[in-house]
């Protein structure tokens, strides 16, 4: 990740690679948004140019021109922040800045001078910028003109205010999580099966004040996770459940939080068909989300007791996968009829919903890559939220200050119905219409009087799209800013 430090300097004077400022569509074409940023003739440079090449400031687009020693940068970037007028809401600075960063890859040093009056607006031009500058290399070093940069500045009358060095260091923090997450999902799943995740959680939480606890498949089976152990066995690669606890000295509230950690889903023996197994190495992103959140949570210091749950498993077809019509025992005695081996998610994570009640925490917040009808009912870039009316409208709200889309739904009693099993206490599934909110319905059996929240993020964990904004193709890192700022609020 970059380094990003703020600076008083005048755009003009700042010796960077390239310098940054943001345009907006207009009647006359585009806007210059801080027009005393640079100076007069670069300005009237900028909108003769940008007339020429058809630049309207939409969202997204970045046009680099030359300054011709205008200004110190050798290289001035226009990024469009669309038809706005100032000022601009928190997402669409982040958008700009991550928009800009993302882009603007192979120069080792960027200037942003964007909007940044107050600290908020430093605190989202900050966490846009570092959120865009991402490259997966697990695999392949950045090439040539790839890689994002490696020095940031942001320009901002705040640059001497403590709040100001607070909000970049808490961006900081938030991106590399979200950069932490994205490489998780990325990772083949050759790679990241469960023991390689659970050893991939003992190495990041190493240095830190975060404790981890990891239970393997005979501790699986001794404790009575029937859903972790039956979805598990079908692979070579047993499955593991993994507890890391942030625990402050003094806690005002303690949250759960619970992911769903399938670092393959095949289907099972109800194999998915090849186009939809595409994307599977990505349905461990819950697990991603809540590991990550849980490690920001301890390096912001923040004063709840956070206690996350990976319930990870690779849900493979073999000789010995659980057979649709199986009947399992979730921790905590509830049986379930297995119909379909597909619908692996809730399984794994009714266990693990058990286990975060079980340790009576004051919220349980689940998150997971769960059902296809998300994208459905809500497309790849909206994600969906459930549960007890406080814990769902308080993540709708997290997510409305994270700068992230959640959206509430609900769960209709009538849909319960249709998980009634014939032999066991449940099926694992029911009507089709209304997928996800069946998956929420079956979910809500297992987490008792608890407050309670189901975030499903299938669409959302994975951009099979272009990139966007600070949003990568791949594996997006959704969900940290919402949890973080749930526990924050
Ligand atoms: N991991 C999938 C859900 C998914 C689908 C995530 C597409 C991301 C993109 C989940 O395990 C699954 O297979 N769900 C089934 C449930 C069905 C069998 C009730 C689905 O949605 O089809
Ligand atoms: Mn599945
Ligand atoms: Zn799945």
């Amino acid at each position: 990740m970059p380094s990003l430090s703020l600076t008083l300097k005048h755009p003009a004077r700042l010796a960077v690679d390239v310098l940054v400022v943001a345009v907006a569509s207009s009647s006359s074409g585009i806007t210059l948004l801080d027009d005393d940023a640079l100076p007069k003739e670069l300005r009237s440079q900028v909108t003769s140019a940008a007339r020429a090449l058809g630049l309207t400031g939409e969202a997204d687009a970045v046009l680099r021109m030359p300054t011709s020693g205008a200004v110190s940068a050798p290289v001035l970037a226009l990024v469009g922040v669309g038809e706005q007028v100032a000022p601009l809401s928190h997402e669409v600075l982040r958008r700009a800045a991550g928009a800009a960063t993302r882009q603007l890859t192979g120069v080792g040093s960027i200037g942003l001078a964007l909007p940044a009056h107050d600290t908020a607006e430093v605190a989202a031009v900050a966490e846009g910028a570092l959120l865009g500058a991402y490259a997966f290399t697990r695999y392949r070093e950045a090439k040539d003109g790839a890689a994002p940069a490696e020095r940031i500045e942001l320009i901002t009358a705040r640059a001497r205010d403590n709040t100001a060095k607070r909000a970049v260091e808490r961006a900081a923090v938030v991106a590399a999580a979200v950069h932490g997450v994205r490489d998780l999902v990325n990772t083949a799943p050759i790679d990241l099966f469960p023991a390689a995740f659970a050893d991939a959680a003992r190495a990041a939480t190493r240095g830190t004040k975060v404790k981890v606890t990891v239970l393997d498949e005979k501790a699986l089976v001794a404790g009575g996770y029937g859903g972790l152990v039956a979805v598990g066995q079908g692979s070579s690669r047993p499955p593991r459940l993994v507890k890391v606890v942030w625990s402050p000295a003094r806690p005002s509230r303690s949250v759960a939080l619970v992911g769903k950690g399938i670092t393959f889903d095949s289907g099972g023996l109800s194999i998915k068909p090849a186009k939809g197994m595409e994307a599977m190495k990505s349905d461990m992103a819950g697990a991603a989300a809540v590991l990550h959140t849980v490690l920001a949570a301890a390096a912001l210091e923040l004063p709840v007791k956070v206690t996350g749950w990976l319930c990870l498993a690779e849900n493979m077809p073999s000789g010995t996968a659980q057979r649709p019509s199986d009947v399992i025992t979730q921790r905590g005695g509830t049986t379930v009829e297995v119909l379909n081996t597909d619908a692996e998610g809730r399984l794994v994570l009714a266990d693990g919903l058990v286990a975060a009640c079980e340790e009576k925490p004051d919220t349980v917040v689940d998150i997971a890559t769960l059902t296809g009808a998300q994208l459905v009912a809500l497309g790849a870039r909206v994600s969906a939220v459930m549960g007890t009316d406080e814990v769902r409208a308080a993540v709708v709200a997290a997510a409305d200050t994270a700068g992230e889309q959640f959206w509430p739904m609900p769960l209709p009693s009538e849909l319960r119905a249709s998980l009634k099993s014939q032999v066991a206490d449940l099926a694992n599934i029911g009507e089709r219409f209304g997928g996800m909110l069946v998956a929420g319905l079956f979910l809500r059996e297992f987490v008792g009087s608890t407050p309670w929240a189901h975030l499903d993020i299938a669409g959302p964990a994975f951009n099979e799209g272009s990139a966007h904004g600070y949003t990568p193709v791949g594996g997006t890192g959704v969900g940290v800013r919402t949890l973080l700022a749930l526990l924050e609020s």
